[in-house]
Parts: C-alpha cells; structure tokens; sequence
C-alpha cells in the first residue's frame, strides 16, 4: 500500500474546565481512532493537539474561582492532558499556547501577516466597562438576542439559536463585570477582510481546487461542514477583529497598541503549528515537513473539531495559512455534532456532565469498554446521547456477550482439549473457506469506512467478526464433534482461532487494551499489522483464558446516575452547592427587611447579640450569632434580612423569631445583607 503523510490535530481544549465524555465522543475519541489506524498502516502521522489557554474563556473562568488566569490554566492543562494519557489518547505531543515557544511563534506569525498586508487597521466604538476601567471582550457582555429575544445571548453569539452576533447588535447589554451597561468608546484593531476571500474559499471548499489545482477531494468532506461553510460564504463574510483589549493573552507585536493581543481564535490554531515545533525539537524532526508547502506539499492536514468551530478552521484558519504564504491547507476538517446526557445537554456549569477525569479515577480498568460505548454512538451525522442504561446494555449484551464470550469459548476449548497448544488445519470445507474469505474483507471495510471518518460502522464491522465467530462456532459445535471427529475439530478451532486473531488486529484502533491482551495471549507481535495473512503458528501456546469484559451491575448504573443528580460543582474555595430545592419550597421562606432598633451582647454568650428588630408587622426579639463580626452598636440602626418565618427557638433562654441574613467569606467573616437601594424596611424580600 502506498504510504502517505498526515498532519492530524484535535482542537485545542480550553484549559478552563475538566473534559467531559461530549469533548471525548465529539473530538478526541474519533481522532485517535482514526490516527491509530493511519499508524497501524504504516503511514507518516504526527497527531498534534494542546490547551488553549488564552481567551475570555480561561479570564471568565478565573474570576469565577477568585484567581488569576495561570493558576486555571496549569491547574486545567495538568488535569486534561493526564486524563488525555489514562484514557490512551495517543497525541504525539499535548502541548499548551502559554507557552514561550507558542507566543514568539504567535507573535511571528502575526507579524508576517501584518507585513503581507492582510490585516486592515481600523477604528471601531466598543463597550467599556466605566466602573472597572475595561473594555469588554464579547463573552464579558450579556443581552437579548436581536435574532430570537433569548434574554442571555453573549457577546459574540447567541447560544439559543446560534447566530453569529456582534456586541453591539445586543439588545439591552450588560457588563459581566459590574452589572451596569457598559458605554461605547473608540478603540483600533486589526481586522481580517474575509470579505476578499470569498471567491478562492467558494472554490476551495465546493470542488477542492486552488489556482486551478485540485488539493482535495470536496466529496469527503462532510455535508454539514460544507453547508455551514457555504451558508457563511453566502451570507456574506465580514472583516472580523484579529486583536483585543485584554491583559491575557499574546500581546500584539506592533507599536502602539498596549492593553491589546492577539484574538483567542486567531492564536489557538497557530497553537497547532507551535505544537509542532515542539515536538519537533524534542524528536529530531524538522516541523516544516508537517506544515509547509515546499516541505509538505503532499501531506494531508487533517482538524477534528466540534461542530461549533467549523467556520474557525474551515474558513478563517484557512485563510490565516493562505495569506501568510507558507503553508497547506486542511485536507479535510471532520467535524463532530454533540453528545447529549440522559436527555439534556452537558453543561459545566450546571454539572450536568460525566467527567472523563472522575470515571477514569473510578473506574481506571473500564478503558476500552467507555471507547466502545462512544464510538458506538459518536455523534458523526447528529446530535447523539449518552445514558447509562445504554452504556450497561452496550457493554453486557456487546462487548461481554458477543466479543468477549466468543473469544472465551475458543480460549478455554483449545486449553481443554490441547492444553493451549495451537493445533493445524487440516482439509477446509466449503463452510471454512467462506467464512475465512468473509473475515479477510473486512479490514478493507473498515479502512474504508474509517477514510471517510465512519466510525461508528467501522467498529460495528469489527464486532462482525466476533459474531461470525459465535455463529460458526454454534454451526460447527465442536464440544459435540470431539467424541466423533477429534481431527475435524482441529481445524474448527484452527479457524476460529483465526477469527479471534483477525478480531484481535481490528481491535486496535477502537480497543487499543483488549487488543494487546488478545495479541498477548495468541503469542502475535504487536508491530506486526498483516491482515493478509494469519501470524499464527501452529505448535505455539497461547496464554490463558481471561475475562475480556466484566459485565455492569444494575448497582453501578444506579450509582452513577443519582450522582448525576445531586453531585455539585466544587472547588477549594467556597462550598459545595446544596440539593436543589423547588420553587415551592422557595415561596415557602418569608424574608424581609427588617431594622435594628435594639441590640446588646448577652451576657456570657461570646457569640450572640440580643436585638430588637423591627420588621413592619412587629418587633421581635431575635438572638444572632453575630457577635464576633458585629457588636452591638455596629449593627444597631443597621437594616437587615430576616427570615421572618423560621420556627421561634430558645437560645439561652431567650426566645428568638426568626434569622439574620449574612453572607460568609471563605474566611468565615460575616457581613450583613443589606439591600444597596435605599428601601424601607419592612419591604419583603422576593
Ligand atoms: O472550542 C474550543 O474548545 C476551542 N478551545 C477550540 C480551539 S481549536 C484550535 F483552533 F485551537
Ligand atoms: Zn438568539
């Protein structure tokens, strides 16, 4: 077979949150299947990816944690790129764009194109935030979607209905920051006309061709890439700024423009250049035969990415390398839709997700049985779903029963009647001969399923061979030929055994641990990748039977979907959330405004004040442990939350009516909640 060269890159995770099993179905997992085979082909690959960790991703992220940008992205980039190892994704280098070599590179790359003209300078009003002195990246301004009036569309986009927004389409804006609605003041940025590159991208994306080249083959590219391309290219591309004001990121390399760097989107795929060079530095290489027209003129590039960065590496990525000069274009941009989880979408922020991290922790042996299940139900042509029944099923009805059991019963039949010695073939009947000619097609069909990115068949072409092992083996019952025909069972497990080491072989690319297993214990060297012809010796042992795959327990799939349900978002600093609660429940708490009208330490009470509150339908006695944050006559006159409604208690023999609303920092100083609009107490809280 002809060799070739690949350049394959999975897109850059931001290293602002843990990976979930939708990043690993819709990105990574198909990558390294596919990058996987391309090796076992002997093909030239460099499987390239990193952490992305720049942006208003990671800046948002670190706010919310109350830390500064770098501790999120060495805490994020360490957890990913250690759960990418354990879960065998077989990156030739995880690198990250805080790096030096990233930023000089960045930085160099920019500067061409700014030489090269490809930039347009020009000034623009943006929103700035007054109280914080700031302008407002896109993800710092929230509003309502002009499109669909959702009411917290972002910045740059609308998450509801996906329109490509820009911050001051917003209805209403508001600044993440302060909360006030941030004002409009002139600033410069470097733009990219992706208006003037409508005409090549149109040709390059619908027939693959360049200057009058063909350099792909637009067939097998998927539909929905080109469509969303095409959409985009249709409705008319505008010049969208290449810089930003921000203090995180790579600084722009020109004179005059302080406070600004690079755009996230503009750097992040350059990361996969810079991850290169690394890699390169560390191998002895020369990163130039991976990326540039001269050097790699017949390399194939190859981005796997989600569905919502298509028009970044098959529109403005491609551009970016067009314009500097230097460079090939993707060959092809795979990409993946989403995986949803028991019937709702993942989300971070509502922890509705399975962590890849968390289950690898739990479950460090279920490698290969959690590739299965997400190949199984990659999200390759529609929104897909993840549930943990289905998970159970796939596993004990597929992997367990079909796979694992076929090779079990060959195993433990060659140990019982030759104690594990390989026996010979003799005559082959006509039964023989089709199923061995049947087994020999299928390598090519997955090969040719897996060019055209079909993983999901691809590894169902695989599990066909150990069906075609079950049924011979039903067919063929060789337990009960033994005691009539002991030299025809010889050649029935001589086959089957050939089923298994065919199995064995597809296994790699989708079940890299069960794979090594197998070839193990059938004495076949793993580098060895011939599926023309069997390896197997006649005369040689094979190790003993194991269970392949453990079956899943009704216990486990109970376990993991109430920690769906009630497992909070935690982190070091504040405390875990608490069970949700209805609205119900809610309405059920009476909290008002209430004031200070008495207050006085009680006596041998370290922590508690005595006050008389007035709540505008009484005054009532409440006894506060407040006293180590407020004395008396601090809160006096003070207005307060109280929950009116809480059951009354003695304390210390004084009865109390109801509760004080305070807020706890993390070092358990207390501050009273007092509203910042000057209302009269008595006013209900709602
Ligand atoms: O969507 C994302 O998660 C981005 N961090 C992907 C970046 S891919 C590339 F351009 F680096
Ligand atoms: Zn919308």
């Amino acid at each position: 077979m002809e060799k070739k060269s690949y350049t394959v890159t999975a897109a850059l995770p931001y290293a602002n949150g843990p990976l979930h099993l939708g990043h690993i179905a819709g990105v990574y997992l198909p990558a390294d299947i596919f990058v996987r085979f391309l090796r076992l082909q002997k093909h030239d690959v460099a499987f390239i990816c990193g952490s992305d960790e720049h942006g208003a991703a990671i800046t948002l992220r670190a706010k919310k944690e109350g830390v500064q940008p770098q501790e999120i992205v060495d805490k994020y980039h360490t957890l990913i790129k250690h759960s990418f190892e354990k879960f065998e994704i077989s990156f030739d280098i995880f690198h990250r764009t805080s790096s030096e070599l990233h930023h000089q590179y960045a930085s160099e790359f920019f500067k061409t194109l700014h030489e090269k003209g490809a930039f347009e300078e020009q000034k623009s009003l943006q929103y700035f935030d007054a109280t914080y002195q700031q302008f407002l990246a896109d993800r710092y301004i929230t509003g309502t979607c002009p499109k669909c009036q959702h009411p917290n569309a972002y910045g740059d986009q609308c998450e509801k209905c996906g329109a490509d927004l820009s911050p001051t389409e917003l209805i209403n804006p508001t600044s993440t920051l302060s909360g006030n609605t941030p004002e409009l003041k002139e600033t410069t940025h470097w733009y990219l006309p992706m208006n003037n590159h409508e005409d090549w991208l149109r040709e390059w994306i619908q027939k693959g061709s360049m200057e009058g080249e063909i350099i792909h083959d637009p067939k097998t590219w998927k539909n929905q890439v080109v469509g969303q391309c095409m959409s985009w290219i249709n409705g008319g591309l505008r010049a969208r700024a290449m810089t930003r004001d921000l203090d995180w990121g790579i600084p722009v390399p020109l004179p005059n423009s302080e406070g600004k760097v690079l755009y996230v989107w503009l750097d992040a795929p350059i990361g996969y250049i810079s991850a290169t060079q690394q890699w390169a530095i560390d191998n002895g290489k020369n990163w130039k035969d991976y990326w540039c027209k001269e050097e790699a003129k017949d390399r194939k590039l190859i981005h796997f990415i989600g569905k919502d960065n298509i028009v970044f590496h098959a529109i403005i990525f491609p551009i970016l390398l067009k314009a500097h000069g230097d460079f090939i274009l993707p060959e092809n941009v795979p990409a993946y839709e989403f995986l949803n989880l028991e019937g709702d979408k993942f989300s971070t922020s509502r922890n509705w997700a399975v962590w890849l991290h968390e289950y690898l922790e739990h479950y460090p042996n279920k490698v290969d049985e959690l590739k299965y299940v997400l190949t199984s139900i990659a999200p390759e042509n529609k929104d897909s779903e993840f549930t943990w029944a289905d998970f159970q099923t796939r596993i004990n009805s597929e992997l367990a029963d079909i796979y694992g059991n076929f090779v079990n019963r060959v195993t433990v039949l060659i140990h019982k009647y030759y104690e594990g010695v390989i026996p010979s073939a003799h005559k082959l009947t006509t039964y023989d001969q089709k199923v061995l000619s049947e087994i020999a097609t299928i390598p090519g069909k997955i090969s040719d399923l897996l060019y055209q990115y079909k993983i999901r068949e691809a590894q169902q072409e695989m599990m066909n061979l150990a069906r075609i092992g079950n049924k011979y083996l039903a067919d063929e019952e060789p337990w009960k030929v033994i005691k009539s025909d002991p030299i025809r069972v010889e050649t029935i497990l001589k086959v089957a055994l050939q089923i298994t080491e065919k199995l064995a072989l597809c296994s790699r690319a989708f079940l890299p641990k069960t794979a090594d297993t197998l070839l193990n214990m059938l004495q076949i060297n793993s580098e060895d990748w011939d599926l023309t012809e069997s390896m197997l010796i006649s005369g040689n042992s094979i190790g003993t039977p194991t269970i392949l795959f453990e079956k899943i327990t009704d216990e486990w799939v109970d376990h993991e979907k109430s920690k769906l349900i009630t497992t909070p978002i935690t982190n070091s600093k504040y405390p875990i959330m608490k069970e949700l609660i209805s609205f119900e429940d809610f309405t059920k708490m009476d909290l008002r405004i209430g004031h200070v009208i008495a207050a006085e330490k009680m006596e041998n009470a370290e922590k508690l004040l005595v006050l008389k509150v007035d709540t505008g339908i009484d005054e009532r006695t409440i006894v506060s442990g407040i006293a180590k944050h407020y004395d008396a006559a601090a809160i006096l006159g003070k207005k307060v939350v109280v929950l009116m409604n809480l059951a009354p208690r003695k304390i210390r023999g004084v009865e109390s009516h109801g509760m004080l609303l305070m807020a706890e920092n993390s070092e358990g100083e207390l501050s009273a909640l007092i509203s910042d609009r000057d209302f009269d107490f008595g006013v209900t809280i709602a």
